[in-house]
């Protein structure tokens, strides 16, 4: 089920880290190569030695190895990994992942690793429903992390409720999915455009808008976890990519964002445009710092090029293009025009006017509009959860 696969393990203290030994040799079972790094608090609860046999590996948890003052390349482990698995993940582990702290060997290869990292939380009921750890689990989903929810029961605390970690069987059929050959997207390339642009005025100034880029970051991921291949093209944000089946162009300017999309567009299968992109830009860049004289400051913008339009005229019978609006007032009207207009398959709707939408949230809510005339509403959600939604619709167009 996982020949051939290199599985990292990342173990931090919580009585569930007792589970992994099981977890470690279902994972070996199925054909995996697995490597383990615990933290100090971990031992407590399971030995290195216990997991060393088992994955027939050393086990790592300090940054030096021997007395020679040899140390474990953390940045390599990152990288020899297929998958980085963090089982259990403490409150303590996730607050650090979240915040870039670094104090471990497990936190460091964390941070330096390029595969897609799953994380399978354990804690007492109260302290997974405190807002920080929901907010710490939300920004790392924001990173791009696969969170493996945790299940009700009873809990080391003698509670009863939500934290018990997945159960090893679980952990695995989550990992062979993510690695299955089955996925509704695989084969399929897709780009999607994501963040605001900036226009420049001089050196130190321009002009640019609120997008944080969530949305179709978040987008990207859920199409990478059914099996595309994603070419990213982003405006400036400060968001990461966690897959490796994410290619990311970095642009600047609307009139960078359509050279870069135009010209990606026939190797493409599907094109998603959720990037706010400029509708002006200013007529000149000033090579100098603009200083401050008069009472009064006139710019002069000339309307972008848009992307979306372009691409319309483009697109071929086998290619899939699907648009986003952003509306403040007769929305569903003013987007099923830009649908028409900009000969999109579909245009996904977010109206400033419904609390927790659009730019900043980590909420969104949005209507799905179809060529066909369907018009479909959905809940306000969190932003992962609304790229499902609108991956799986995506899906049922690719088999429609
Ligand atoms: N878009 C684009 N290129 C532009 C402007 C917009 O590709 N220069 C795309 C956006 O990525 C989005 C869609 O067009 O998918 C609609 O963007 P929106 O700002 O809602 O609409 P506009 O067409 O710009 O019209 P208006 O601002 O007048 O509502």
């Amino acid at each position: 089920m996982l020949e051939g696969k290199r599985i990292l393990i990342g173990i931090s203290g919580s009585i569930a880290a007792y589970k992994t030994a099981a977890l470690t040799r279902l994972f070996v079972k199925a054909g995996a190569q697995v490597k383990i790094i615990m933290t100090h608090a971990a031992m407590d609860f399971v030995t290195p030695v216990t997991l060393a046999t088992l994955s027939k590996n050393p086990v790592y948890h300090e940054f030096i190895k021997n007395e020679a003052g040899e140390w474990v390349n953390h940045v390599e482990l990152g990288l020899w990994a297929d998958a980085f698995i963090i089982a259990p993940a403490s409150a303590n582990t996730l607050a650090k992942m979240a915040n870039g702290i670094c104090d471990n060997l497990l936190l460091a290869t964390y941070l330096s690793a390029r595969c897609p990292v799953f994380v399978a939380p354990a804690m007492d009921l109260d302290m997974l429903v405190h807002p920080s750890t929901q907010q710490n689990l939300t920004r790392l989903k924001s990173f791009g992390n696969l969170l493996i929810e945790p299940t009700h029961g009873e809990l080391a605390s003698g509670l009863e409720g939500k934290g018990r970690m997945a159960e090893p069987e679980t952990i695995l059929a989550y990992i062979a999915a993510h690695f299955s050959e089955n996925k509704p997207l695989l084969g399929k390339r897709i780009l999607v455009t994501a963040g605001p642009t900036y226009e420049h005025l001089d050196p130190v100034r321009f002009i640019g808008n609120h997008s944080s880029g969530k949305m179709g970051y978040a987008l990207a991921h859920e199409l990478a976890n059914q099996g595309a291949s994603v070419l990213l093209i982003s405006g400036p944000t400060v968001l990461t990519i966690g897959s490796n089946r994410i290619e990311k162009v970095a642009v600047t300017s609307a009139a960078e964002m359509y050279e870069a999309t135009v010209n990606a567009f026939a190797g493409v299968d599907i094109a998603i445009l959720s990037a706010a992109v400029a509708d002006y830009t200013p007529v000149e860049t000033s090579l100098q710092k603009i200083k401050k004289t008069g009472d009064e400051l006139s710019l002069q913008l000339v309307k972008t090029k848009d992307i979306l339009k372009k691409l319309g005229s483009l697109k071929t019978s086998q290619q899939l293009l699907i648009g986003f609006a952003l509306e403040t007032e007769n929305e569903v009207v003013n987007a099923q025009k830009k649908l028409v207009e900009k000969n999109l398959d579909a245009i996904v709707l977010n109206s400033l006017q419904d609390k927790g939408a659009g730019f900043g949230y980590d909420t969104n809510k949005i209507t799905m509009l179809y060529k066909s005339g369907i018009q479909k509403d959905f809940g306000l959600k969190s932003k992962q959860e609304v790229a499902k939604d609108i991956v799986e619709e995506i899906i049922k167009l690719v088999h429609a």
